[in-house]
């Protein structure tokens, strides 16, 4: 705006310039035989005011100019504003496809193979995925490690429950499993992975040999919810009959696990109880039984309306709803005691 006023006033005064070098010299230009004097100076008046007209035309001019400006300006302004939009949108859509690209990750991970691991990034369980900012809870499969001697598993992590990481070893929630299964069965595991399922005494076994935790959720017919935690959770080898062997109960469901602490495990056709009835026939299901129970998270799944028994075969827990009552949902899940979220 500044260089039009300057050259407003640069052809103003060009023009006056002009207008005086006439003024002087009128004869060279208009060549009339000996004007009068005062002719003269009603000619250089006409064109000072004439001059005088052409720079408020000008004036005018460079005012549209600058509204003309103005105008650009504010359409430079309008433009900005929708780039800015436009970049909005497309960070926006930036973001959706990198949580899009990470769900994608976990897949390709899922089949990942062993190939080239080294004992530093094996991946044990749902708490070295997690390490590996894998955090979204889900089903995953674990690659066979050479190193770790350890075959290929499909488990279900829980990434969000107190911190995350946690390897789930049972689920109870569906209710189309039968729980009351033989040795064979529990030590491979059985069921499916995002539904009612045993992970397998042997899997267990291996993944507890690194110090871990316990936890238990329940969910009664309610609604209502309560966990127990195990500081301190391992089971033996099958030669050791997968005994159990836990510590530090926390929690508000009651500690109705301690009274299966240091025995072995028992199914309908392997009586390991320290019972003369055989607790695993009675209670229709694999677990730690003592003589018999304090809680029997693999027993009979009965629904709403026969979920409370008159046997104490279903899946109970006594510190919190007693033996009689029949939990609506049940997960067990581990993690190493060092773990860090
Ligand atoms: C100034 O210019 C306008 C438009 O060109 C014209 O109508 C007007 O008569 C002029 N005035 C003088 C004093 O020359
Ligand atoms: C139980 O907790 C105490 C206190 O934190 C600890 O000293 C002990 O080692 C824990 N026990 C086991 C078996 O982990
Ligand atoms: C547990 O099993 C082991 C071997 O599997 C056996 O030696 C031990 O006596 C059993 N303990 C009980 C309490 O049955
Ligand atoms: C389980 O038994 C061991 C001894 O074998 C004991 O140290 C531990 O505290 C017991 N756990 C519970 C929860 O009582
Ligand atoms: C469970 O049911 C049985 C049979 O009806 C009864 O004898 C027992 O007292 C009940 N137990 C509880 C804790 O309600």
């Amino acid at each position: 705006m500044a260089k039009v006023n300057l050259s407003v006033v640069v052809l103003g005064l060009t023009l006056l310039l002009l207008a005086e070098t006439w003024a002087q010299n009128p004869r060279k230009r208009l060549a009339p035989p000996k004007p009068p004097k005062n002719q003269c100076c009603d000619e250089v008046r006409s064109l000072k005011v004439q001059v005088a007209n052409l720079t408020s035309i000008l004036d005018e001019m460079s005012r549209k100019q600058e509204t003309d400006l103005m105008s650009v300006v504010r359409q430079i302004m309008e433009l900005d504003k929708q780039n800015r939009q436009q970049e909005a949108r497309v960070t926006e859509a930036e973001s959706k496809y990198s949580e899009i690209n990470n769900r994608v990750e976990i897949m390709q991970l899922q089949t990942l193979q062993s190939a080239t691991q080294t004992s530093s990034d094996a991946i044990y369980d749902c708490s070295s995925l997690y390490s590996k900012n894998y955090k979204i809870s889900g089903e995953y499969k674990l690659p066979k490690d050479e190193f770790l001697g350890t075959p290929e598993l499909s488990v279900f992590c829980d990434m969000e429950t107190n911190g995350g990481g946690w390897t789930l070893i049972q689920r109870r929630k569906v209710g189309l499993t039968s729980f009351n299964r033989d040795w064979k069965a529990y030590k491979n595991g059985f069921g499916s992975i995002r539904g009612d399922f045993w992970l397998g005494n042997d899997n267990i076994f291996r993944l507890t040999r690194q110090p871990s935790v316990l936890r238990v959720e329940l969910e009664d017919w309610e609604g209502e919810t309560r966990y127990a935690e195990y500081g301190f959770f391992t089971v033996s080898n099958e030669l050791n009959s997968y005994k159990l062997f836990l510590a530090n109960y926390s929690g508000n469901a009651g500690d109705s696990l301690r009274y299966h602490n240091n025995t072995n495990f028992s199914t309908m056709n392997k009586d390991n109880d320290k019972c003369v009835d055989d607790c695993a026939s009675l209670r229709k299901g694999g677990y730690w039984y003592n003589c018999c129970t304090d809680s029997n998270l693999n027993g009979v799944f009965h629904r709403y309306g026969q979920h409370i028994t008159k046997k104490p075969d279903g899946i109970n827990w006594y510190g919190w709803h007693g033996s009689n009552y029949s939990l609506k949902k049940v997960e067990m899940k581990i993690r190493p005691v060092d773990f860090q979220p």
